[in-house]
């Protein structure tokens, strides 16, 4: 499906969008299904949206698959989504990479309760995608974005320990470049499905000047349509970055 890209200003593309994955469980629920029929549902939704992002000239996603918080959930649900994660990965990853796509993953790689084998997976696709720049597509996987800032504050702290850098050298800058993700962009527009309203410990710190929306359907039956209309609202907003908007002009 192609998009019609004529109600898109070109010159205003948001450079970085972040997908706040939300509503695969009650999407399933109201089916009569288990909540895993949700998250494979999901897939097609996420990977529409992603050719969406392609045809539309967004250089960042970044798709919230598993917070730092989702270890909460029923064993069997974890289960299912390590699995899943792994899965997805191994099936989409040369389909991605043919379409110029650098898979990116964000979040604590190192925590023991990953499987090492979805773990060699994500750096397999990493590996074989990095030479891409079409598209960076971040997974933001076993992800918590207090747990980012703390740990770049704790690199931080090191360097200043051993002498590397002054405090003052710590500047908003130098912070960024202590994330997962050093180049990350500000993420511009943030669209959370399933009408939560809700930011959930994700990308606290890049959301800075984020605008959002919150479309209200649940995401198994988000496409790329519902982002173009999300992109295409972005641009009619008013971003001043903390500025000033002239009340009155005078030619
Ligand atoms: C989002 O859908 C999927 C994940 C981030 C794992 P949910 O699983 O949160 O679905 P609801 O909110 O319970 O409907
Ligand atoms: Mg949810």
């Amino acid at each position: 499906m192609s998009l019609d890209l004529s109600g898109l200003d070109p010159e205003r593309i948001p450079a970085h969008v972040g997908l706040i994955l939300d509503g695969n469980g009650r999407w399933a629920n109201a089916r009569g299904l288990p909540r895993t029929a949700g998250h494979l549902a999901g897939e097609a939704a996420l990977f529409d949206t992603v050719e969406g992002a392609l045809q539309i000239g967004i250089k960042w996603v970044t798709a919230f698959t598993f917070s730092t918080e989702n270890w909460s959930r029923d064993p069997e649900e974890v289960e299912f989504l390590m699995w899943f994660n792994e899965d997805l990965l191994t099936r989409r990853r040369d389909e991605l990479h043919a379409q110029g796509v650098r898979m990116r993953f964000a979040g604590d790689m190192s925590d023991p309760r990953i499987p090492d084998r979805n773990r060699q997976h994500m750096k397999e696709a990493a590996e074989l995608t990095a030479g891409n720049d079409r598209l960076h597509l971040v997974f933001a996987f076993n992800y918590g974005s207090q747990r980012e800032i703390v740990d770049a504050a704790r690199k931080l702290a090191v360097r200043v320990r051993d002498g590397e850098i002054e405090p003052e050298d710590i500047t908003v800058d130098e912070f960024t470049r202590s994330l997962y993700i050093p180049e990350m962009p500000p993420v511009d527009l943030i669209i959370r499905s399933s009408g939560e309203h809700r930011l959930s410990n994700f990308l606290l710190w890049q959301a800075a000047y984020a605008e959002f929306s919150f479309p209200g359907i649940l995401w198994p039956d988000f496409n790329r349509q519902h982002l173009l209309e999300a992109v295409i609202e972005y641009q009619q907003r008013d971003r001043r970055f903390g500025g000033a908007k002239d009340a009155v002009r005078i030619d």
